[in-house]
């Protein structure tokens, strides 16, 4: 068994207790399994050809005398052969029952796991999984460890049980004919090694084109208005039909490969079978074994194919296995980017005195070549500091990488150099909750969850009373839209917040950030969609909640960047300008020239 399954194996171990109890009850029945022929043999040598009891027999009829006649000893054997179908009937159920009870709180543990890990993940490796396969992989292959307890792990434990027990007992009665059932082994190895590499490599081939169909999906139906509104359903049609036919493509070459191995195991059984019913009607013919004894192994013959071709499907499945189980390894093997140290410091307040001292940074995994080489720098060298309860304003023009400076505040990311302080800390030492508690941040695209108004507000502080929620929305301007929806803020919002307009979404995401009330707050162009007057009226009101708190402002609009107390002013990756409204549109930089440029708009 490859390692990645018995890596997941290890999953079962909380519940080696019960899996243990399985195990016994499994080979009880493995015992019952295996004396089925038994009562055959007793009826054709003993009952019919009328040979001497051997002596384990006269001592079980000797006490009752019923027994001892040819009629009584035919009834009793076949009672007894009901009886052992009956008991190992029922062995094999109890032994699925609590197999799959574990299987299923397995699966729940698992599913835990690879959701928590991937909540835990960093963006960059959110960046490098679309969302569809992630899906597949959480709802879909974390049964791997399902179907590896119920499909391989103590079925095949079973049978090779009663593989040993068979093949005991069939070297008891007669050797020759025990190696001939044998042989079936080596030949049934020889199958497997042949078609193993194909049949994994089928497999895998399919799990991933079943996670790029899921993304492809996912993607299509988020972007169902555009597709519509450009008409292009048909180009997505045919998109969807050739994933769906790689898919099925795929599906089929692993069943093809699979049928043809079971084929195989199927005629190397029923060959190893002639040979065993050819030599050993010599043998009887010889004397050298009665007919019962053959009865005894032609039952053993029909039997054991059932646990050999178990083990072997085992194995195969277990290839199979693999593959989705290696999927599922890979999230909880991902290395956190961005994570906490070990001895990471917690504030007790923050003030929020920011620093940037010569910082470059670059997307991980953005470079042309993804295995080497460093990722191209978005900016580079950039030292600044914001005083605790300063508002910076952040321009340059689209692609500056004004986004991607603010979201290393919130250790989205780590910089490729330098150093960035928050109250005279390296953010990587600071403990990462509390960090990201302190920082309030309206994106510029807002993300809001399919829940309700109330609760999309109170996402970063779900304690808040109602009239909390209802005082940010007021300082975002948000309320009176609110209050007109059918429900008021108890209206749900649609998926990716669809119900709403551009600058609906936009000041619920501020009043969301209003109502966090951090320490330090970063608007990204949180008024894009916004009318001049509105906008206006939002900073006014904005403004008193934002006093003493360490502000960060992306805008294009003069109106919102002019009162800031210093204007950073990012270009080609650098910052070419820093310094108050005043000082900066005497000068000749970009600055002053938006400065004309707006001023002239607006005459
Ligand atoms: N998640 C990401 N992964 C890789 N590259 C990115 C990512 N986000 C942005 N970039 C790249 O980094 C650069 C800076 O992007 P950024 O979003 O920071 O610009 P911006 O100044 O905020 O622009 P805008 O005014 O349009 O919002 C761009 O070249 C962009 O392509
Ligand atoms: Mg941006």
């Amino acid at each position: 068994m490859q390692s990645d399954t018995v890596r997941l194996l290890r999953y079962a171990l909380p519940f080696k207790g019960t899996l243990g109890a399985a195990l016994v009850v499994a080979l009880v029945g493995a015992a019952f399994e295996v004396a089925r022929p038994w009562p055959t043999k007793v009826i054709v040598d003993y009952a019919l050809s009328g040979r001497p009891f051997p002596p384990w027999l006269a001592e079980l009829t000797g006490s009752t005398p019923s027994l001892a006649t040819r009629p009584g000893l035919i009834v009793a054997a076949v009672l007894a052969s009901v009886f052992l179908v009956i008991c190992s009937a029922a062995a094999s159920l109890a032994t699925q029952v609590i197999v799959f009870g574990v299987a299923q709180k397995m699966v729940v543990s698992l599913s835990g796991q690879v959701f928590s890990k991937l909540q835990r993940l960093s963006l960059s490796f959110h960046q490098r999984h679309a969302v569809g396969d992630l899906t597949q992989r959480l709802g879909g292959d974390v049964f791997v460890v399902q179907a590896a307890i119920c499909a391989v792990g103590i079925p095949a434990i079973a049978s090779l049980l009663s593989l040993f027990g068979m093949v005991f007992l069939m070297l008891r009665l007669d050797a020759v004919l025990a190696l001939v059932t044998l042989s079936m082994v080596p030949l049934l190895l020889l199958a497997l090694l042949v078609f193993k590499k194909p049949m994994h490599k089928a497999n895998e081939q399919q799990w991933r084109r079943q996670g790029e169909m899921m993304a492809f999906i996912n993607q299509s139906l988020s972007g169902v208005r555009l597709i519509q509104g450009y008409a292009r359903e048909a180009y997505f049609e045919r998109l969807m039909a050739g994933h769906a036919l790689g898919l099925g493509d795929a599906y089929v070459k692993s069943m093809r490969i699979g049928a043809g191995y079971m084929q195989v195991t199927t005629i190397i059984t029923a060959l190893v079978g002639a040979t065993l019913l050819g030599v050993g009607s010599m043998r009887v013919l010889d004397g050298a074994l009665t007919l019962g004894d053959l009865l005894v192994f032609l039952g053993y013959l029909a039997m054991i194919a059932t646990p050999i071709t178990g083990i072997a499907t085992a194995i195969g499945t277990a290839t199979a296995l693999n593959s989705r189980g290696r999927r599922v390894l890979e999230i909880l093997d991902s290395s956190e980017e961005v994570s906490q140290r070990k001895n990471s410091v917690t504030l007790q307040s923050v003030r929020g005195d920011v620093e940037f001292a010569g910082v470059s940074f670059g997307y991980p995994g953005n470079s042309p070549d993804a295995s080497a080489g460093p990722e191209p720098l978005v900016f580079s060298d950039i030292s600044f500091r914001a005083r605790a309860g300063q508002v910076t304003a952040i321009i340059g023009v689209t692609g500056a990488g004004k986004s991607s400076m603010v979201s290393l505040l919130s250790r989205f990311y780590d910089p490729t150099s330098g150093v960035i302080r928050l109250d005279g800390h390296d953010l990587r030492d600071l403990a990462l909750k509390p960090l990201r508690e302190s920082v309030a941040v309206v994106s510029q695209d807002p993300v809001l969850f399919p829940m309700t108004v109330q609760e999309n507000i109170a996402f970063g502080r779900p304690g808040a009373t109602r009239n909390e929620i209802i005082a940010a929305a007021k300082t975002a301007c948000a309320h009176e839209f609110i209050e007109a929806l059918p429900n008021g803020y108890d209206t749900k919002i649609a998926e990716r917040g669809a119900s709403l307009s551009g600058g609906e979404r936009q000041r619920i995401s501020l009043a969301r950030a209003v109502l966090k009330d951090a320490p330090i707050l970063i608007l990204d162009e949180p008024t894009s969609s916004l009318d001049a007057h509105t906008e206006a009226e939002i900073f006014a009101s904005l403004s008193k909640r934002i006093e003493g708190k360490t502000a960060f402002i992306i805008s294009h609009r003069l109106s919102t960047i002019r009162r800031a107390d210093q204007i950073v002013s990012l270009e080609n990756g650098r910052i070419v300008e820093r310094g108050t409204h005043d000082v900066l549109v005497s000068g000749q930089g970009v600055y002053s020239r938006l400065y004309e440029s707006q001023n002239i708009a607006a005459l």
